[in-house]
């Protein structure tokens, strides 16, 4: 008894102080998710489990994605195992079969340590119509091999787009789920996609046949509509000790972008405008101190932004800048200290990352005050802010990143350690409709959704 009594003053005490604490808006932080999902560990899916298309030299690991800075292009990427010939797409417009275009490939194949890689093609179609399906045939004789894809509208202010958003999506069990959800919903037009692919590095000396199954893995997706690329760290495949010396080896010969089209002089940081929407992709490993050419890139970008064609200001970089798991914590930290003020001062909308492998969104906050003698280091509300995204939860073999930092600081406004993708459904200039999808076994549900205001030109506060 005695005892017991003892300690109800101590938890009073911890009760005052808890709710002080709240009321100071010292723990006012959002939700975190109570779900728990199964634990079992995410294993990679067998080879056997990614045949190759059956023919000679059947051309495979078929992917698209944007080709130019407005849409009206594509970049049509596939490999041929066995043989160089046929380096050329055949293409034509849907009811015009009788009008089929021809464009060669760029082709590339790369050694990494003991791998050899097939015939990686990369063809450029240009000057596509807006809106028009098109059908495309790769391979000849017994491998031809036919796929589609849609073109966006135009660029405006207020063309309807969607987007799927994937990220650290790997090749395990759960990755499958993931992609499956995604392809199921007949929504997405395109994918944001914010890096870490194929996870081959967890394998001996980078075991790049991992390469070519995560190719013939997303190809369901990947060949029939654009994948906008981020390059994570596990693209990286610097090996010195195999004398692997070029970063981003496997991933810039495999995928292809169009920087070019956007006055950047590298594949791994780029600019593309898409429906209503203007999307910068960034690279966290790569220099982007003052006087690099990535931030050199950046900042003549913004002033190249037109909200008034293009409503939506949209980031795509691997390692998130606002994050409350301890797993990778404040990784982030020093590219959001170069270019966070730009972002406020451009209105950037919602900037997207991956890396932890988990769930969260943030409050619309800003943390650009600071400075040596004034004290003013934390985030704050910030109406001019984006909302960032943390989806690095596509479900590779590194499993979860499930211990959150407590109490939620006030900047997270939901976070949740399971896997799932998320879709952005952008309605017109003001209004976007934003949902991440949990994968709750077999199914995909809807576990945090929001109406995202545009900051130019309806900055009003969102509520979820
Ligand atoms: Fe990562």
């Amino acid at each position: 008894m005695l005892r017991k009594s003892s300690k109800l003053p101590a938890m009073g005490f911890i009760t005052v102080l808890f709710l002080l604490l709240h009321s100071v808006g010292l723990c006012s932080g959002g939700a975190t998710s109570q779900y728990v999902r199964k634990s079992e560990a995410s294993i990679d899916m067998p080879l056997e489990l990614f045949p190759p298309p059956s023919g000679y030299n059947a051309p495979e690991q078929v992917h698209i994605t944007q080709g130019d800075h407005v849409g009206e292009g594509a970049i049509i990427s596939w490999v041929t195992p066995l043989e160089r010939h046929p380096n050329v797409v055949t293409y034509w417009e849907e009811g015009k079969i009788n009008q089929k275009h021809k464009t060669h490939s760029i082709t590339k194949s790369y050694r990494y340590y003991n791998y050899s890689s097939g015939f990686i093609h990369h063809a450029t179609i240009k000057n596509l119509k807006c809106d028009t399906q098109y059908f495309y045939e790769l391979g000849k004789h017994n491998a031809i091999r036919r796929f589609s894809f849609t073109t966006p509208p135009k660029v405006g202010p207020d063309v309807p787009y969607t987007f799927g958003i994937m990220g650290d999506l790997g090749q395990t069990y759960d990755s499958k789920a993931t992609l499956d959800h995604y392809v199921s919903n007949p929504k997405g037009q395109a994918v944001l996609f914010l890096g870490d692919l194929s996870y081959a590095d967890h394998y001996p000396f980078h075991d790049n046949t991992r390469w070519d199954s995560w190719g013939r893995f997303i190809e369901k997706s990947a060949a029939y509509q654009p994948w906008i690329w981020t390059a994570g760290n596990h693209e990286l495949d610097f090996v010195p000790e195999i004398e692997e010396y070029t970063p981003f080896k496997p991933y810039m010969h495999r995928y292809h972008v169009p920087y070019r089209a956007s006055q950047s002089t590298s594949p791994l940081w780029y600019s593309v405008k898409r429906a209503s929407a203007y999307i910068i992709v960034l690279s966290s490993y790569s220099a982007y101190g003052k006087y690099t050419p990535q931030y050199t890139w950046l900042q003549q970008e913004f002033p190249k932004v037109n909200r008034a064609e293009t409503p939506w200001l949209i980031v795509l970089v691997h390692s998130p800048w606002y994050n409350s798991n301890n797993h990778h914590f404040m990784e982030g930290e020093s590219m959001r200290v170069m270019f966070e003020p730009w972002f406020v001062e451009n209105k950037v909308d919602l900037v997207f990352a991956g890396h932890v492998h988990c769930y969260e969104r943030s409050e619309r906050i800003s943390n650009v005050k600071y400075n040596i003698t004034n004290g003013l280091s934390t985030p704050v509300k910030d109406p001019s802010a984006p909302v960032y995204l943390t989806i690095g939860d596509g479900g590779n073999s590194e499993g979860l990143a499930d211990s959150f930092t407590y109490p939620q600081p006030s900047y997270s406004a939901y976070r949740e350690a399971s896997f799932g993708h998320a879709t952005l459904e952008i309605k017109n200039r003001t209004h976007a409709y934003y949902a991440w999808h949990r994968n709750q076994d077999s199914n995909a549900v809807t576990a945090d959704s929001i109406w995202f205001y545009n900051r130019y030109w309806y900055p009003n506060e969102e509520s979820s």
